[in-house]
């Protein structure tokens, strides 16, 4: 079940890999409409906007798996869905090169100083000169938060001739010729432009302000499409008020509106040199059909072999297809004596086991059990696996 219209590549991705019944809704569903739609669903996707509550989890016997066609997962009762034996599946990096895309455009947009002649022109003023514009070739470029998308600016910024700095917590590989200084006041002073790519954390928040601007050089422009609490948007008002940044690019911010139908208030909204953008760093077609294929692809992969690596609340298990084996999922709540439980169901009927492993977090277990199939195996086994104290899903993989 494929709710709010998600990608076509999605279903592709799906029936290739031989699902079948494949619905599609292109809107978000609550209520009963939702219990309904779930209720004999073996995998359900959805993005945002669908509240997938313990009680909708609990509605629906048959789930295994939630695929979020999105980034974000808050719309998903996580543990439940653990503790009810499902994992949840997200899309965390499928839209990295939009946003690096974007940072890369505005650097270019600041240095030649365009938001302020587009604003001048759309009023009527002419304002050609070449004062205050500057290529980018060349340019220092400073990056704090040296992740996947901080990383992918490095490298578009270097194609176009800057030369990038980075600042980050960890020791990072720097990719081409990038040069990673040792602390925050040190890139600030070396950059004509800084871009932020940290996540939302204590330690980030409001880490970009008065003292920050101040390290920086005069004339130098920020931008931020990261997380808008990073920033202190009072430091930047009064930095772009007394000219010490000549601009500023912003996608995110401390307070954003929550649907289009709400007004955007900012005090940055009066600065014609500042580029404003409503938190759409992420959205665009490709990064949408690439969360298409990689959520349902990791939706195929736990299917096909119970792999939950990339799920947000569940252990960790990586595994390759099982040939000419069936194969155990046991999900059970982490407690002692359960592996030796499902092991001893195997030794009681003289069945080999050819792979085991098990992975756990805190309150749940996930063993994976290879067996040889020669020596048969029927439903009394699997309610025998089921019946194990502590068990909360048991399935059998057959092919
Ligand atoms: P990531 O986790 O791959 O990279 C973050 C980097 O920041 C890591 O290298 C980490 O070591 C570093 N870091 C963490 N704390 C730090 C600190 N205090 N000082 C310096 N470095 C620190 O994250 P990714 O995927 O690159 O995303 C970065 C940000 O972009 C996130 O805040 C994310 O929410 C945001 N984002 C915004 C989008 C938009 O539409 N504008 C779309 C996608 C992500």
């Amino acid at each position: 079940m494929l709710l709010e219209g998600i990608h076509s590549n999605a279903v592709q991705s799906l029936s290739q890999a031989g699902f079948e019944q494949i619905e599609q809704i292109p809107t978000a569903l609550a209520g009963p409409a939702l219990a309904e739609a779930v209720a004999d669903a073996h995998f359900l996707g959805i993005r945002s906007r669908t509240q997938v509550s313990a009680e909708v989890l609990a509605s629906s016997p048959q789930l295994r798996a939630v695929g979020c066609f999105c980034i974000g997962v808050n719309q998903v009762a996580l543990d439940a869905a653990k503790l009810g034996g499902i994992p949840v599946f997200n899309a965390p990096f499928s839209n990295t090169r939009s946003v690096a895309e974007l940072v890369v455009a505005e650097a270019i947009m600041l240095l030649r100083d365009i938001p302020q002649k587009n604003a001048d022109a759309h009023r009527g003023k002419w304002t050609k000169s070449a004062t205050g514009a500057h290529e980018v070739r060349g340019k220092a470029l400073g990056i704090l938060g040296y992740g996947h998308i901080g990383s992918q600016v490095g490298v578009l910024a270097e194609s176009l001739g800057m030369r990038v700095f980075f600042y980050d917590v960890e020791p990072k590989l720097a990719l081409g010729n990038a040069t990673q200084v040792p602390n925050l006041p040190a890139l600030l002073r070396a950059v004509d432009v800084v871009t932020l790519h940290v996540p939302e954390s204590p330690a980030t928040r409001g880490m970009f302000g008065a003292q920050e601007i101040g390290y920086m050089r005069d004339g130098a422009s920020v931008i931020n499409a990261s997380r808008g609490n990073v920033v202190d948007v009072d430091a930047l008002v009064a930095a772009l008020d007394a000219g010490k940044l000549s601009g500023a690019a912003l996608d995110v911010f401390p307070e954003e509106p929550a649907s289009n139908d709400v007004v955007f208030d900012s005090p940055l909204r009066r600065f014609d040199n500042v580029i404003l953008t409503p938190h759409v760093g992420g959205s665009t077609v490709e990064a949408q059909a690439s969360i298409g294929y990689e959520v349902a692809e990791k939706l195929v992969r736990f299917s096909n072999t119970g792999a939950t690596l990339g799920a947000v609340n569940f252990p960790q298990v990586s595994l390759p297809a099982h040939r000419g084996t069936y194969r155990l999922l046991h999900i059970h709540r982490n407690q002692p004596g359960i592996l030796a439980a499902v092991n001893a169901v195997f030794s009681a009927r003289g069945i080999n086991i050819q792979g085991e492993s098990l992975q756990t977090d805190p309150a749940v277990g996930y063993a994976v059990v290879d067996f040889d199939i020669e020596q048969g195996f029927d439903l009394e086994q699997l309610e025998a696996l089921k019946r194990i104290d502590g068990t909360l899903r048991a399935q059998i993989l057959t092919r």
